[in-house]
């Protein structure tokens, strides 16, 4: 098996159950976490969507209860991934009052906050909350911005962007393995080719369906970007954020 490194964290992963569109059963959690054994991946950040106004926004305290009864699931079952907590926070209008009142999970106690851009939004919308929320302090991780409509259609300016406001971003393996068309990917690629890319992650919802890459997509993911890269993303960087650093 080609991995990255042995140290692999997942920054992105819905594996809670019952919160989101992940997992519906503690049981289906357990299959996603025998995934990730198999895989030789050992730490996961718990990231759940919170989206308020839909039943997608379980809070902090839900997530952490959720984690500690899946973490002890594992434990009972032998399955050695450690769980940390994190959130999928979608781009909302309260979102700045929200973190203001440290309502919302960073990643894995860490500064920085995982942050989905809304797929309908437009360019300049985005553009403005994010520059309203770096410019108040926070630190975010755009979640898989490749996927979005508008952003795939900015191009370079994206790129500028990121790079001139500090944001980070995570892009979705599946989007290199072309699981979510041309478009995705091209601008995948593109993010990469303007050093703007800090994170790999799964963006995993089960262990059938947007499962985790195996073994062999691992493979063709260091063939497609570098061995460097992919354990900068998927193992240096994560880990920095999971010390703290
Ligand atoms: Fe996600």
């Amino acid at each position: 098996m080609a991995f990255p490194c042995d140290e692999v964290i997942d920054i992105h992963s819905h594996i809670l159950p019952g919160i989101d569109d992940g997992p519906a059963t503690l049981d289906q959690s357990l299959a996603l976490g025998r995934c990730y054994a198999e895989l030789g991946i050992a730490t996961v950040i718990c990231t759940s969507h919170y989206i308020p106004g839909t039943a997608w926004a379980a809070s902090a305290e839900t997530v952490r209860e959720k984690m500690a009864a899946v973490q002890q699931c594992f434990a009972d079952h032998g399955v050695a991934v450690t769980l940390l907590p994190g959130m999928e926070i979608a781009f909302h209008r309260k979102l700045a009052a929200r973190l203001e009142r440290g309502e919302l999970l960073a990643l894995a106690g860490s500064d920085r906050y995982l942050v989905e851009p809304a797929f309908g939004d437009p360019a300049d919308e985005l553009l403005a909350m994010l520059e309203n929320l770096s410019g108040r302090g926070y630190a975010i991780i755009l979640a898989h911005p490749e996927r979005i409509p508008a952003i795939q259609e900015m191009g370079e300016k994206m790129a500028g962007f990121v790079l001139e406001h500090g944001v980070e971003i995570q892009l979705n393996a599946g989007s290199l393995l072309g699981r979510f068309g041309d478009a995705s990917r091209r601008t995948a690629l593109g993010l990469i080719a303007r050093g703007c890319v800090q994170y790999l992650g799964s963006d995993a919802h089960g262990a059938l369906a947007r499962r985790p890459p195996d073994a062999g997509e691992w493979a063709e993911l260091e063939r497609m970007v570098g061995g460097e890269r992919l354990r900068a993303w998927c193992c240096v960087n994560p880990a920095g954020l999971v010390s703290g650093k």
